[in-house]
């Protein structure tokens, strides 16, 4: 089947299969600092690495937030200069779905989760204790895309990795990380995750 975008009703779909169709994609859990100092938490799955070296991320903020400007993760980052993704994972996937939610600001997303943070190294903003990798980030540049829309808007957020934090216990003898004993959590379609348990390896030809 074909069919155009932003026409997926006329093509039979209840729902727009988009999202289900570039997945998985890995979750930026975002720590950053509002202008009381407060510790904000939200997860972003329109993220990922753009370079390495040096390695930078970015992340995606879209849609409206209720109180108009941007989302919290976007103020703070440009604010501060500074932001820190968090992994998601298997044994945090609860709490990281409860910092989605829009909280006042007077209520901090990682007590409403239940999340104990800890001190980042380089960076103010901290970092999820239990998250096993940490990326400590300072803010490089905003990019506006296109929305086409009243209702949306639609952010790049880009900052360079300056600090890595990752658990002994990921790191093997050879000094190889193995990821999957950290099962990161990854973003589908819908209301649906994957969990990577597995990998598999190819040599480049
Ligand atoms: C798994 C998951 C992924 C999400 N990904 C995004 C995203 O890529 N972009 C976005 O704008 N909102 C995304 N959201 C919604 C935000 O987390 C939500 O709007 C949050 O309140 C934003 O918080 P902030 O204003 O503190 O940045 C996602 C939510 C969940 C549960």
């Amino acid at each position: 089947m074909f069919y155009k975008a932003g026409q997926h009703k006329e093509a039979g779909f209840s729902h727009d299969p988009f999202k289900a169709l570039v997945a998985p994609r890995p979750i930026g859990w975002i720590s950053t600092l509002n202008s009381s100092g407060g510790v904000n938490l939200a997860p972003y799955s329109f993220f990922n690495a753009v370079a390495s070296s040096p390695p930078i991320v970015f992340f995606a903020p879209n849609g409206k937030p209720r109180q108009g400007g941007v989302k919290d993760s976007q103020a703070n980052a440009e604010r501060t200069g500074e932001f820190v993704v968090n992994l998601a994972t298997w044994d945090l996937r609860e709490e990281m779905n409860q910092t989605s939610a829009a909280l006042p600001s007077s209520e901090a997303e990682p007590e409403h989760a239940g999340l104990e943070m800890s001190p980042s190294n380089l960076v103010e903003p901290p970092r999820v204790k239990r998250s096993p990798v940490s990326l400590e980030c300072r803010y490089l540049q905003t990019l506006e895309l296109p929305s086409g829309s009243e209702v949306t808007d639609n952010f790049v957020v880009f900052g360079e990795v300056v600090g890595l934090h990752i658990a002994d216990d990921l790191v093997d003898s050879k000094g190889m990380v193995d990821i999957t004993k950290a099962k990161p959590i990854a973003r589908l379609g819908y209301m649906d995750y994957a969990v990577i348990e597995a990998v598999f390896s190819m040599q480049r030809p």
